[in-house]
């Protein structure tokens, strides 16, 4: 920052840096798909930190929460919520030594003493979760969520089969452990989900061959997997778990029926001893060397864990130290913020030097233009990578990044690698600074930039780049899925001019085909054949294929089930989309702001005009009491299970959510019914009781 930044251009930037960020947390949080490298992400955070501690003035005059103060949220759709009995927090990570030796100095000074013990365990790249098990059974799995209420993942952490439905108390003959190893009437016990990355390469795989996009990481795909709303999909994936944290536990855990633990190491081989997934190896010393010593021990083994471990996290061992230094923010803040006695040291991920050969830009079916370095080919990680992304014209520009220079690559389990840094020292004298291009490199028309993003788009409608990934994206496995029509075909066909959009593919012919191919007859046939069966494709799928931006499979399906049409669907108001549940106002009016262009309406016009009538999905239940409802269940019903519950509304034409908003029509509440009970009666849902339920299907 420059000494001469005037305080409003450090509140653009304050805000810009908190847009940016907040916009990776959503993708890594709650789409489970990043877009940069957490070392670029943290450095960002960084950045911000800094920033906001320098200028506290302007920070205050900006009012809304800092996403340095808050933890990401992965809350979604679908799952029931439930609160944590003791917060989850998390850690501001650091890749510095020095800031170690500053975390034990402060830890000196609040305790009055040098001698103080630590354990070093492995950090697990996993996703965070929360089990509890009363008097040893296992009753519940929940994300972190907001720290403060999270998903109830239950069902599919069940599938996890490494983590015992019931502890085990026998005597543990481990020397930390003199009594016998009773569970606690209730405990809740943190760790991470984490997949292996050989089961991260066989999930991929199929991925691929069923169209769906490649997750960038094992983590990223830990995290969607344990997101779906399927536990019979969930087995199907080998999830696997590893259990560190104490959270809630009754009676305290030094109590001797708790199991008498009071250190983060006797609580470490207690978890062992009750027969839980432990990290393989943790260290227990004294003094902030010893500490290091372990960190560059834990360095050269981590490789060889079942885990991805991506550092080190440093904990005071005693509890009763734990609880005199406390929490970051605790007292004034809602909720407590980062613990003081703990501290998470990040390894650089895997990195390599290399040169920029050029920069080239990627235009996407929306227009959207992502910069990418051409490399020299360097070996990173076992492969060789000749290509790495430059993210966005903002990154391009903050780091400095010209063609020419020396940088450094990483790929921290990630598919595309990233360039993260340039060597500075080794830039040729002549370099000059990169101008990102002003013009479309595939059709000439000025860029624009993404409103509030960081994206430079595109806006040209008939772009041949937008045209040809439109065409490939409509053909793809993941929308009208038209056999044999991929990248190489759609090319062709381009090129020789048979089609400029979508609508031509149906207009396709054997006899224009046939010139194609050298004995082309049985091939031309095959297509014209595939193309013409895709008429009838689901509606879902053609609404998907039709690339609006906010749109994918889910959305999609959405759409059709409401509108059944895409004529009904082209002319829905904007205030029909809105209403359907678990659609915002970006969604909804990205649907309207698309079908409003002229050359939109044309593409649908010409579909129509094709014989493309896409099938809506089957309406078993459009006539049921329910029909178009979405309604939560919460508490214990008298009589019925949730399941049954659900399968009864559904059955009516309902659907069930788990969470209540103003769109919800209906709470179903029995007995113990909490938060969800409170929302609706402050937002005025109507509440049902089993008997109202029975009564409105029963048509009563
Ligand atoms: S202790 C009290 N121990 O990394 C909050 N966390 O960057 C700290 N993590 O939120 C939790 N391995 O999700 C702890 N051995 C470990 C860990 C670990 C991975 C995760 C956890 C935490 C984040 C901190």
């Amino acid at each position: 920052m420059s000494a001469d930044a005037t305080p409003s251009t450090l509140a653009s930037q304050i805000t810009r840096l908190r847009a940016e960020i907040a916009a990776h947390d959503e993708r890594y949080y709650r789409q489970a798909q990043p877009e940069i490298s957490d070392f670029d992400y943290d450095q960002l955070k960084r950045a911000l930190a800094d920033l906001e501690a320098a200028h506290p003035a302007e920070v205050a005059a900006l009012g809304a929460v800092s996403p340095v103060r808050r933890v990401g949220d992965d809350r979604s759709e679908g799952f029931t919520r439930v609160k944590h009995r003791f917060g989850m927090t998390t850690l501001d990570n650091t890749y510095d030594a020095g800031e170690l030796r500053d975390f034990h100095a402060r830890l000196v000074k609040a305790l009055g003493t040098e001698d103080l013990a630590y354990t070093v365990e492995p950090k697990i790249d996993g996703v965070a979760v929360s089990l509890t098990y009363e008097n040893g059974h296992f009753t519940r799995a929940v994300t972190r969520g907001d720290g403060e209420e999270g998903d109830d993942i239950t069902a599919n952490v069940r599938t996890i089969r490494a983590l015992p439905a019931l502890l085990a108390s026998a005597p543990s003959g481990d020397d930390l452990l003199a009594a016998e190893a009773a569970p606690p009437q209730l405990i809740e016990i943190r760790g991470e989900i984490f997949m292996r990355d050989e089961e991260f390469r066989r999930i991929n795989a199929l991925q691929e061959e069923a169209g769906e996009p490649a997750y960038a990481n094992p983590r990223n795909l830990a995290a969607g997997t344990i997101k779906l709303l399927d536990p019979a999909i969930v087995a199907t994936r080998k999830l696997e778990i590893v259990l560190y944290g104490l959270g809630a536990c009754e009676p305290a855990p030094d109590a001797e029926s708790a199991g008498g633990f009071d250190s983060q190491s006797s609580f470490q081989a207690r978890l062992r001893a009750w027969g839980l997934p432990v990290v393989e190896k943790f260290w227990a010393v004294r003094g902030v060397e010893a500490v290091l010593a372990s960190i560059a021990e834990l360095d050269a083994l981590r490789r060889g864990f079942a885990y991805p471990t991506d550092g080190a996290v440093v904990k005071l061992d005693a509890f009763a130290q734990q609880r005199v230094v406390g929490y970051r923010g605790e007292g004034q803040a809602a909720r407590k913020l980062s613990p003081r006695w703990a501290c998470a040291y990040k390894f650089a991920p895997d990195r390599a030097e290399t040169r920029i050969l050029s920069i080239t830009l990627q235009v996407g079916r929306t227009g959207a233009v992502t910069p990418v370095a051409e490399l020299e080919p360097v070996l990173l990680a076992g492969t060789t990578v000749k290509r790495a992304t430059l993210h966005n014209a903002d990154e391009i520009a903050r780091k400095d990044v010209r063609v020419g220079d020396t940088v450094l690559v990483e790929k921290a389990g990630e598919i595309i690698p990233a360039v993260v840094e340039v060597v500075l020292a080794k830039r040729p004298a002549d370099s000059a600074a990169y101008v990102f291009p002003s013009d479309c490199p595939a059709c000439g028309t000025p860029l624009a930039r993404e409103e509030g993003g960081v994206k430079w788009m595109c806006v040209n409608p008939d772009c041949p780049e937008k045209i040809r990934r439109r065409i490939e994206h409509f053909a793809s496995k993941a929308c009208v899925d038209i056999d044999g029509l991929g990248e190489e075909i759609v090319d062709l066909l381009l090129s020789k001019k048979l089609i400029r959009g979508v609508p031509d593919l149906f207009h396709l012919t054997q006899g224009q085909l046939l010139p194609l191919k050298k004995s082309g007859e049985v091939w031309a046939g095959n297509l014209v054949k595939a193309i013409a069966a895709r008429r009838t494709a689901d509606l879902w799928r053609v609404i998907h294929g039709l690339g609006i931006p906010q749109v994918g499979a889910a959305a999609a399906k959405d759409l059709a089930r409401r509108f059944r049409s895409l004529e009904a669907l082209a002319e829905a108001s904007l205030n029909e989309i809105i209403q359907i549940d678990g659609f915002g106002e970006k969604t909804a009016e990205s649907v309207r702001t698309w079908f409003n262009q002229p050359a939109h309406r044309v593409l649908v016009a010409e579909l129509l005009a094709a014989g493309v009538t896409p099938a809506p999905p089957a309406l078993a239940h459009a006539g049921g009491v329910f029909a178009g409802k979405t309604l939560v269940l919460t508490g214990t019903l008298p009589s019925l299970s949730r399941e049954e519950a659900q399968a009864m509304i559904e059955a009516a034409g309902g659907k069930v959510s788990g969470s209540v908003s103003k769109k919800t029509h209906y709470v179903v509440a029995g007995a113990e019914a909490g938060s969800k009970l409170e929302k609706a009666r402050s937002l005025g849902v109507t509440v049902l009781n089993e008997g109202d339920l029975r009564a409105l299907l029963a048509g009563a």
